[in-house]
């Protein structure tokens, strides 16, 4: 994924050069009370409107040593899937050393993460981030993190892929939606608004694949990840 992040320290640089010393004790400038830093976003984003409740596409601020988010800001669903979206995050602390562009949870945790300033400890008032365009749906998500990831070796392109399964960005979902399943009779692999029968969670949650050949339960261990797809299924499964 390219980055288009642009960091302006512009401001740093007009204050440091008028800042030449005439001598004189300015005695408020250290009790200027600090309001923390802005960053500015911007970007063309497609698919924020189809994440389930309890999700949210945020810019946020994380401390490195946490999953929670600080500070955060739902980026507003545009008028028209990939229109220009800017969102202001103000009132950074500094505590804050990490800006993401992710998906959080009721809790604030951190889902996923689709671009990061990793560094940010820059003293500049506001900084810009320009992601340009974006696509953050929640099935893009799925199958960017979990199919791409973890399954299309076996279930890509190949002349026969396993179970006659296609996993490959842009088929994947016609593939799995309502599509029976070859192994458990009567099951489709992804049944919308029911997780629980629908082979795709069975097969990655439980042990039933343990004799079919190849054992798929221990594939996707985090639990975010597995939370992630039932929630995708039990909200009916929009592509
Ligand atoms: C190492 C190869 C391999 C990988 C990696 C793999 N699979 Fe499979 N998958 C198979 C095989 C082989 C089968 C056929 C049944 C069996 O042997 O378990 C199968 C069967 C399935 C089925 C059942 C299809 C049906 O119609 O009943 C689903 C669903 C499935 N896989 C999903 C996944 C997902 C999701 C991933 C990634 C998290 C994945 N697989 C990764 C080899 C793999």
């Amino acid at each position: 994924m390219k980055k288009y992040m642009l960091v302006f320290a512009l401001g740093l640089l007009i204050a440091g050069l008028s800042s030449c010393d005439d001598g004189r004790i300015y005695e408020n400038t250290s009790i200027v009370p600090r309001e923390g830093r802005v960053l500015k976003l911007s970007g063309k984003f497609s698919g924020i409107g189809k994440w389930s409740e309890g999700y949210s596409v945020v810019i946020a601020g994380f401390n490195a040593e946490s999953d929670y988010a600080v500070v955060s800001k739902v980026i507003p669903t545009p008028d028209t899937d990939g229109d220009e979206v800017q969102v202001l995050l103000s009132g950074i602390s500094e505590e804050v050393t990490e800006i993401e562009l992710c998906v959080i949870n009721r809790l604030r945790k951190r889902v996923v993460s689709f671009q990061t300033i990793d560094d940010f400890t820059a003293t500049a008032d506001t900084t810009l981030m320009e992601v340009g365009a974006i696509d953050v749906g929640m099935y893009h998500t799925i199958q960017q993190r979990v199919f791409d990831k973890t399954c299309t070796a076996c279930h890509g392109g190949s002349e026969k892929p396993a179970a006659g399964l296609v996993l490959l960005s842009g088929r994947s979902y016609s593939y799995l939606v309502n599509k029976p399943s070859v192994f458990v009779s009567g099951l489709s692999r992804v049944t919308p608004n029911n997780s629980k029968e629908s082979v795709l969670h069975q097969i990655l949650n439980t042990n039933i694949s343990s004799n079919w050949g190849i054992d798929h339960s221990q594939m996707i261990t985090s639990s975010t990840m597995l939370t992630l797809i039932d929630s995708w299924i039990d909200n009916g499964a929009q592509e």
